[in-house]
């Protein structure tokens, strides 16, 4: 059962705006204000109102919200519009020569693509999709590297219905195989291979391996030639890019899809269980990326938009694809590793390309401070006015590193707060107005019920008491449901309270200013002595040691405690030999002591060269515990990013 979760957590330091950024931000106190009245006072008509404001319809709707099914909502149900268009169309009459992506290859090779080209690769390649006779509803797979044409395979897939699934280049044959048969998807795009790390990602091999053992409904291949180094091509099914466009005509009339058509499928692993096929809507979705887009990116018109995420995942999906193309934004896209070929390549990009929001994960940040500041610092970084974050809580220690070597105190963070399932950010400062803690994400967005409850669905009031983080209302950008899963759509988000809250599934308390800070996941959470502890503030507070990087903790059951708290900590120097170090582990017993209390003491620690990952960058927990309990692993580990590390930690090698 789940309980109140005790937080042990202080971080009192705040940080207004500066006034620099504060005078010139889009939205100040009094909009923000005004926002949030009118989302309260009336829930629906604020978002129809933001509807007609933001999105192009070709046919209007009348109907804001249908719950008559709740909890599968429906938002401007009768309307119609086409996503393609709203991101890339509507920008032509003023904006045709504007670049819409900066472009740069991990070998260096650099294009700027204005909205004009954009418009034209993206008709050129609906029509060889509809050519190879995908129609509106369609599954379309895209299985790439991080370069244009991968926005451009999303962009046509919207164009003319199809839904498209990314499935992200660093995922196995076995995961890609997955992702078509569930989804039945009719067509593959993938390229011959993608620069990563100095090296070639084979994924039209992947590719190859997956289809042997697919289900019958993929028909063709789509593949990009990006590395122009051999690879097989079956007759019959593989097809070119450039001959799959060849001669086909630049203009294509986009395929106008009601409101709640579905736009795209993106899995997502959660902490258990077979990856969710999440179902994204066309109208409602965009128009969260648009509004944060705005509201937590300030965005302006001569912004150079970076958000490092790949299109694999929600973030690359919100804030590459579509979100800053639909306010006829600037993005650059790179394709390849942070360390190549050393590890100030992000900030090489940032100077190079004048990046002004750079907006990344706390995995990216902590392993950048690791390499020093002596790096980032040898880059003019001026350009940047705003930093974000995403993907996990960031610890205080590497917030305030990102706002001082990168931001050199100038530029606010944006933590923002928000899955797969959401669509677009839910929790973030406004960053003209709101102050910010580091570590904490601070309010909802305007017309974002979050709150946080106890374990009957009551409001927690008492400042810092943790509970469940939960949303009271439907909201435009929230999923539709879970491909091909009705039941588990009611159960993973809305069994809990029998469908009146959206369960996010994560552990959160709010402080005395009303701020949300996340403490982990539910799955994660810790009951040490009858308390029961987020797996964030102790490992915050290991990070926050001199020697340490990284760090997870689990629970492993124990007689008096209930669970005693073992930690997987990464140094800064080498890996003790046998991954044990009791002078160490004596030393940041106390320093976790010291920094947030005897309770939190992990009784064991151990150490490693690296904690097993998800590919975005998530640790994963549960493994942790599999082994800190010495279980045999028997869940899927296929989505790792570093599956060999398993051996070390069971102290196999
Ligand atoms: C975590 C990524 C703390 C959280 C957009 C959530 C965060 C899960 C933050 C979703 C943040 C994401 N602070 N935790 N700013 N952002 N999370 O689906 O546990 O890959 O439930 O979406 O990441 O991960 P997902």
């Amino acid at each position: 059962m789940v309980q109140n979760i005790d937080s042990i957590l202080q971080e009192n330091r705040l940080f207004p705006p500066t006034a620099d950024f504060a005078n010139s931000a889009s939205i100040n106190a009094a909009k923000l204000q005004a926002l949030y009245q009118q989302a309260e006072e009336h829930h629906e008509g604020f978002w129809a109102e933001l509807a007609r404001s933001e999105l192009a319809w070709k046919k209007p709707f009348n109907k804001t919200l249908n719950s008559d099914h709740a909890p599968h909502y429906r938002w401007f149900e009768d309307g119609k519009l086409n996503v393609s268009y709203n991101c890339i169309d509507r920008h032509l009459p003023d904006k045709a020569d504007k670049t819409a992506i900066i472009f740069e290859g991990e070998q260096g090779d650099t294009r700027h693509i204005s909205y004009a080209e954009l418009h034209q690769e993206t008709c050129r390649f609906a029509n060889a999709l509809k050519a190879q006779g995908i129609a509106s509803g369609d599954r379309v797979v895209i299985y790439m590297p991080m370069v244009p044409e991968a926005i451009i395979a999303m962009q046509a897939c919207a164009r003319i219905g199809a839904i498209h699934s990314v499935v992200f280049g660093g995922f196995s044959a076995e995961a890609l195989k997955d992702r078509i048969d569930d989804a039945s998807a009719k067509l593959l795009i993938t390229a011959d291979g993608g620069h990563r790390g100095g090296k070639i990602v084979e994924l039209k091999a992947a590719a190859d391996k997956a289809l042997e053992s697919c289900g019958d409904s993929l028909q063709t291949v789509i593949v990009l030639k990006r590395t122009a180094h051999d690879v097989t091509m079956k007759a019959g099914r593989d097809i070119w890019w450039t001959d799959a466009t060849q001669g086909l005509s630049d203009e294509c009339e986009p395929v106008w899809v009601d409101a709640e058509h579905p736009l795209f499928l993106l899995y997502t692993s959660g902490s258990t269980g077979k990856p969710k096929g999440i179902v994204h809507s066309s109208a409602g979705y965009l128009l969260g990326t648009i509004v944060t887009m705005k509201w937590v990116f300030d965005h302006r018109a001569d912004d150079i938009f970076w958000c490092t995420a790949d299109v694999g995942w929600i973030t690359g999906h919100s804030y590459v694809a579509y979100g800053p193309l639909a306010v006829g934004g600037t993005i650059m896209v790179y394709e390849g590793a942070p360390t190549v070929p050393d590890t100030g390549r992000f900030w090489q990009l940032c100077e190079t390309h004048k990046v002004t929001v750079f907006y990344t994960a706390p995995t990216a940040i902590r392993a950048l401070m690791k390499s020093g500041d002596e790096v980032p610092n040898r880059y003019d970084l001026s350009s940047i006015r705003l930093l974000g974050t995403v993907g996990e809580p960031i610890n205080p220690e590497a917030w305030m590193w990102y706002h001082m070597v990168i931001g050199k105190t100038r530029c606010p963070i944006v933590d923002t707060w928000w899955q797969t399932e959401t669509g677009a950010n839910m929790i973030a400062p406004v960053p003209g107005v709101v102050a910010t803690k580091p570590g904490s994400c601070t309010r909802a967005l305007p017309g974002m019920a979050l709150d946080v409850v106890d374990e009957e669905g009551n409001p927690i009031t008492t400042p810092n008491k943790g509970g469940l983080l939960v949303v009271r209302k439907p909201w435009p950008s929230m999923l539709r449901g879970v491909w091909g899963d009705e039941a588990r759509y009611i159960e993973a988000y809305w069994g809990m309270f029998n469908n009146r809250y959206y369960v996010a599934g994560d552990s959160a308390r709010r402080d005395e200013d009303g701020y949300f800070w996340i403490m982990g996941r539910i799955d994660d959470v810790l009951n040490v002595s009858g308390h029961r502890l987020g797996t964030m503030e102790v490992e915050s507070a290991l990070v926050a040691h001199p020697a340490v990087v990284e760090a997870a903790v689990v629970g492993r059951p124990d007689e008096i405690k209930g669970e005693a708290i073992l930690a997987y900590v990464v140094l800064k120097g080498a890996r003790p030999e046998g991954g044990k170090d009791a002078t160490l582990t004596q030393e940041l017993r106390s320093w976790v002591g010291e920094q947030i209390g005897a309770i939190a003491k992990p009784s064991d620690i151990r150490y490693a060269d690296n904690l097993p990952k998800t590919r975005s960058g998530k640790i994963m927990r549960r493994l942790l515990r599999t082994i800190a309990s010495g279980e045999e692993i028997t869940q899927d580990t296929s989505t790792l990013e570093n599956e060999t590390i398993l051996l070390q930690l069971q102290g196999k090698e």
